[in-house]
């Protein structure tokens, strides 16, 4: 007969537990010990009566029991040192009844077999560490030119052209659109097509420069001008983008008080570096984007009038995505095939369907949300054809809603016959009801012979 463990008298299970060899530990939910195996006992050299009650990662060096507790993930065949040996340590979220109650965990040497897995685990995170390094390398390589800026369509080479036109020219030149539009592409697109092109392009993340660093960051710092300087000094983005360009990207989230500071130096092609007596002469050209409406922000005053004068010389304005449907296939084409050389892939095409969707898709998150659709979808293909399955979720729901009213669409389109036969039923029960049950009544209100209405009674009805 099969006995339930709870019936185990439990000297028994005591025995058992001690018998096996893994080491382990039972916390709480607050990460303190309720158990430690006799076993792991020895080897932390202490007992279980000293360690019950403490937090565990006082008794165990390096523990996260006290997480796995907390976050109820499992960790399984994790690598961690323990009193100078190399463990494989496991941990296992306790439930209860479906409540969270604690953790095990479970320790063990490694073996050789375990150890050869961990190599392969390593080399492989290895070969995948190198690769994204190269690929990241081939992203930042290439010039990005005009003939980068893909689209045809009549809004989106109005605002090309235009840029074309100005790269030449030393004045300012603020482009706006939506986030992920191509805003950052036409800035350095535009800079290697001026005779700047041989000196930097030093683009500037307006909105991830702490307000505190801004001076020093932009405009430099001299040896000893403050606390923690760095020795000799540092050159900021003006001086490094001399004779080129600086992109200010983000600029409608430039703080305010920053605003003036920047004002200044346009205003006088001066910097002065922070701690610097003298003031050096810069010629920088300025590109500024922003997803934000600047004439707007004027007007309630977050941002200042002179300075929006000052960087709107030039308005470039890029249409999102979806105000040029026609540009979508043609985006998509090249996106692909500079995926394909990142990927090391060849001949991968699109089925109709996917063509379909991206046509369909509003693309809120505009080039970039294609880019990363597409980037996504190669990851998970396994031949060469891109189908809706290799779309996220969010974008195949589009779709299956469209299959879905063509499904309905089809239930209504029926053979006449049908159509005829219950219209004609329809017809019956209404004339019926209004004869109060009365047949001969109801075959008179129809317009139909006595017999003929019996017949089709009787066929509908039997
Ligand atoms: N017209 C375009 N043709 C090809 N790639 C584009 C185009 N517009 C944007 N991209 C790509 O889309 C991504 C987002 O562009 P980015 O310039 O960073 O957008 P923004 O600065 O407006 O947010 C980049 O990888 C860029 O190369
Ligand atoms: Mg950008």
């Amino acid at each position: 007969m099969a006995m339930k463990l709870s019936e185990f008298p439990s000297a028994w299970l005591e025995e058992i537990i001690h018998l096996t060899n893994e080491r382990f530990v039972i916390v709480n939910r607050n990460g303190e010990i309720l158990y430690l195996s006799q076993k792991y006992c020895e080897f932390l050299n202490t007992t279980l009566e000293a360690a019950v009650g403490k937090p565990v990662s006082e008794v165990i060096e390096n523990s996260r029991m006290q997480i796995v507790a907390k976050t109820g993930k499992e960790e399984i065949s994790d690598i961690q040192e323990i009193n100078g040996s190399v463990m494989v340590a496991s941990r296992y979220p306790l439930f209860v009844n479906g409540e969270l109650v604690g953790a095990l965990g479970t320790v063990v040497f490694p073996t050789p077999d375990n150890l050869r897995e961990y190599i392969n685990k390593i080399q492989l995170l290895v070969t995948e560490l190198n690769y994204y390094r190269t690929k990241d390398g081939h992203r930042a390589k290439g010039k990005v030119t005009f003939a980068n800026l893909v689209g045809e369509s009549p809004l989106f080479l109005e605002s090309k052209k235009l840029a074309e036109k100005v790269s030449n020219s030393d004045s300012s030149i603020l482009i706006t659109g939506e986030s992920g539009t191509g805003k950052e592409l036409f800035a350095h697109a535009i800079h290697n097509r001026s005779l700047r092109a041989n000196f930097p392009f030093v683009p500037i993340n307006c909105a991830a420069i702490p307000e505190e660093l801004f001076e020093s960051e932009l405009f430099g710092y001299y040896e000893g001008a403050f606390t923690g300087a760095k020795r000799g000094g540092k050159k900021g983005f003006f001086e490094i983008a001399n004779h080129g360009t600086i992109f200010l990207d983000e600029i409608g989230d430039l703080p305010f008080s920053m605003q003036s500071k920047l004002l200044r130096v346009l205003q006088e092609g001066e910097i002065q570096p922070v701690g610097a007596q003298k003031r050096i002469p810069i010629d920088v050209r300025i590109i500024a984007a922003t997803n934000k409406d600047l004439s707007e922000m004027v007007k309630n005053s977050s941002f200042r009038q002179d300075l929006y004068y000052r960087l709107n010389v030039i308005h470039i304005e890029i249409p999102p995505l979806r105000k040029r449907k026609e540009d979508i296939q043609l985006i998509a084409n090249h996106l692909l095939r500079k995926l394909e050389k990142i990927f090391y892939r060849k001949g991968v095409t699109f089925s109709e369907e996917v063509v379909k969707v991206l046509k369909n898709h509003t693309w809120p998150g505009n080039v970039r949300e294609l880019e990363n659709v597409l980037e996504r979808a190669i990851n998970v293909l396994d031949g060469n054809r891109i189908e809706v399955v290799h779309l996220p979720l969010y974008l195949r729901d589009v779709i299956s809603k469209e299959n879905r009213e063509i499904i309905v669409d089809e239930q209504f389109i029926e053979p006449l016959k049908e159509t005829i036969a219950k219209s004609e039923k329809q017809a019956i029960i209404k004339a019926l009801k209004v004869a109060k049950g009365n047949k001969l009544e109801a075959a008179k209100l129809l317009g139909i012979s006595k017999t003929t209405f019996y017949d089709k009674y009787k066929m509908y009805f039997s």
